[in-house]
């Protein structure tokens, strides 16, 4: 499985703040929100990650992020020089794809809640052609909506509709086939100038071949494309990191826990940061003397539960 995070984009909802930086550099609360995203997908044991961005953002992506190596994934990055909407990132991502199945997820949106691993994770070993994600929203005006049956089975559907027919926006994380390449090829334009996601769906579905899977309330799904959206997100991040004392998409915690990288590395890292509390917080960690246990105590950490159960 490899896995693609479209950063692109020219952030216009954001501006000022995006006139000299790309979105998904811009902090959510204590992390870039990049980092955000590449939870995401590590979490759902995901190595190989491509990066889309536009040329003059991902030198900016290289500083922060490297070759992945400090968290133990690969990383690689594609120029895409116009966005020309989400399906492109397929098309740009052809040779790194293959002849592999391929999860994507949008640069600004996050995903939290109890057992959202172990979801993501099944959804990945079940995954037959494409898998979408739906989440109740308030204003599923603003999406893809997603209308289903009892048996969860999709009926239709359809991109910012003026009349929703289901609550259900479709969240900024898929999982296709190779195929989705070749699709990705052949669809129109729309009045925005793009090409869709939701056309793309719409192709799966008509083959019989595209399964929704819900986040249920306890999951907290937000997009951060505007300053109210982002001012939110960082809020949403605050709390429940103070209220818990966890941080929320801590990729070295991540890689740590999966096995990726050493107590060593993650102290190193820390200290390295060490007057942020994010420093703090890996030193922390990494000083911890029964991890497993400490876990055990408060939750079950889905992070272990996984790497004890491959
Ligand atoms: C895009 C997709 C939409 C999806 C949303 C999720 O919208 O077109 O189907 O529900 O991402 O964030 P956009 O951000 O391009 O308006």
């Amino acid at each position: 499985m490899k896995g693609i995070v479209l950063a692109g984009g020219s952030g216009t909802r954001l501006a000022p703040s995006t006139i000299g930086m790309n979105k998904h550099l811009l902090p959510v609360y204590d992390k870039p929100m990049i980092y955000y995203p590449l939870s995401v997908l590590m979490l759902g044991g995901i190595k190989d990650i491509l990066i889309i961005s536009t040329p003059e953002d991902i030198p900016h992506f290289q500083d922060l992020l490297g070759d992945g190596s400090a968290f133990g994934i690969n990383l690689h990055y594609k120029k895409q020089s116009k966005p020309n909407g989400i399906p492109e990132a397929f098309i740009l991502a052809e040779e790194f794809i293959g002849h592999d199945d391929v999860t994507l997820i949008l640069g600004d949106n996050i995903f939290y809640g109890q057992g959202f691993t172990t979801l993501f994770r099944k959804a990945l070993n079940h995954h037959r052609h494409a898998t979408i994600f739906g989440s109740r929203v308030k204003d599923p005006e603003r999406f893809g909506v997603v209308e289903f049956d009892d048996h969860q089975k999709v009926i239709s559907l359809e991109e910012k509709p003026e009349n929703p027919k289901s609550d259900f926006a479709v969240a900024g994380l898929y999982i296709y086939d190779y195929r989705a390449v070749q699709i990705a090829k052949q669809l129109p334009y729309s009045d925005r100038g793009e090409t869709e996601i939701t056309d793309l769906n719409k192709a799966y579905l008509k083959g019989n071949q595209l399964d929704v899977q819900l986040l249920g309330r306890g999951f907290a799904w937000m997009d951060t494309g505007t300053h109210e959206s982002l001012f939110e997100a960082s809020e949403f991040v605050k709390i429940t990191q103070q209220r818990q004392g966890f941080k929320i998409a801590c990729l070295e915690e991540i890689a740590y826990y999966m096995g990726y990288i050493s107590k060593q590395s993650l102290h190193q890292k820390g200290e390295s940061m060490r007057k942020t509390d994010y420093g703090q917080y890996l030193m922390e960690i990494a000083n911890r003397k029964h991890t497993e246990q400490y876990w055990e105590t408060i939750d079950k950490n889905p992070i272990l539960e996984l790497v004890k159960n491959e």
